[in-house]
């Protein structure tokens, strides 16, 4: 299991498991699991599992017939995490989410999901502990806010479901609307509704498929509050998006996906493995010899031009380089407008790794 900020490649975290299922004939089998090494890049640190993991996923493949919606991905979750599940669409984000729902099963691999090992039989005990949000909140339209979650309450067996449901609402600040048809609601008020929902049962794994898909701006940082108050209530969060900035954002570590892993980390550590330091230096005038200014400073490991008086440096550690930068350039008769460190986002990361992916771009 991956620690906090540590960075995984694909391929690189085995996983150790004991006996496991292989669903596709229904039958116990050992296996090893764990012992593959990194078949395309390495891991960056390699530790032990942690056996305080909310969710190991070991080898996990699942195939529809000919198709294959995601295979060999290993990957663990730590309790108490919000944690990122990004790709392109068709990379098998949801059907990840719904194969660790127990909905489908695997075609291969193994996974323990909130403490029990997903296996044909365990699907009731691992339902009782997780709650799905799913891209499309399959509501009853013709029921109100309150019916609907009666109906979802008594199904789940949830004891005392009046006061459950009251402060469900009360969490997506829905109070107010309960005695409202649902089919009369906005796309975004029905995205709370099923997060009202997926609340009721109290999970201790909160499984969201893209929760703010279609919300505007407010409705979605609404819903990033609930994310952030779950995750001080020491709830487990899985979450699939297409909004980096909200991954950025809501996210203790990031998996990118597509069909396999391409990698698993905290942002900014998948920034820093994946981009070297740079320094933006922007001056009033262009330069007559930047070569002879920048190749001379300790730490510089090169440059090059973006602009006519802009200039990249590529820097091992840019606080360390940015003084002397600054100083060469002022003796060399510069005005200097700005120097600043390369900022690379989420979103850099993410293009950056599915750009360069060897397989299959869809
Ligand atoms: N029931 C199914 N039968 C056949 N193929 C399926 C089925 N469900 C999903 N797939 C295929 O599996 C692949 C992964 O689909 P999935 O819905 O998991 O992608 P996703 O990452 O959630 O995409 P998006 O970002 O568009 O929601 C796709 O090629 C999809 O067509
Ligand atoms: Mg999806």
């Amino acid at each position: 299991m991956p620690a906090i900020g540590e960075v995984i490649w694909a391929g690189g975290n085995g996983l150790r498991m004991g006996a496991q299922w292989d669903w596709t004939g229904c039958a116990p089998r050992c296996q090893n699991a764990a012992m593959r090494s990194a078949d395309t890049v390495p891991s960056v640190r390699g530790e032990p599992p942690t056996v305080d993991a909310a969710l190991t996923v070991s080898h996990l493949t699942k195939r529809f017939g000919e198709r294959t919606a995601f295979e060999d991905v290993s990957f663990a979750v730590n309790r108490g995490e919000v944690f990122g599940f990004l790709g392109p669409n068709g990379a098998g984000k949801t059907t990840m989410v719904r194969t660790l729902g127990t909905l489908i099963a695997p075609t291969a691999g193994s996974a323990v999901v909130a403490g029990i090992p997903l296996a044909p039989g365990a699907s009731g005990a691992i339902r009782r502990r997780i709650a799905t949000m799913p891209e499309n909140p399959g509501l009853y339209l013709r029921l109100t806010v309150q019916e609907n979650l009666e109906l979802f309450a008594s199904l789940y067996g949830v004891r005392a479901p009046r006061a459950r449901i009251a402060a469900a609402l009360e969490t997506v600040h829905l109070a107010a609307r309960s005695h409202d048809l649902c089919r009369s609601l906005s796309k975004g008020l029905r995205q709370r509704v099923g997060l009202a929902r997926a609340l009721l049962s109290e999970p201790t794994i909160l499984f969201l498929d893209e929760p703010t898909a279609g919300l505007d701006p407010v409705a979605a940082r609404e819903v990033h509050d609930l994310i952030n108050g779950l995750r001080q209530r020491g709830v487990t969060v899985f979450l699939t998006t297409h909004r980096l900035e909200e991954a950025e954002r809501l996210c203790d570590r990031v998996a990118i996906l597509n069909t396999r892993l391409r990698s698993v980390g905290r942002p900014e550590a998948l920034r820093a493995a994946l981009f070297r330091g740079s320094l933006v230096v922007e001056t009033a005038a262009p330069l007559p010899a930047p070569g002879a200014v920048f190749t001379t400073q300790q730490g510089v490991q090169g440059w090059s031009s973006e602009g006519p008086s802009s200039y990249v440096l590529r820097v091992a550690d840019p606080r360390l380089a940015a003084p002397g930068v600054t100083r060469a350039l002022v003796a060399a008769g510069a005005d200097v407008v700005s120097i600043t460190e390369a900022r690379h986002s989420l979103e850099d990361v993410y293009l950056q790794l599915i750009d360069e992916d060897p397989e299959v771009r869809r």
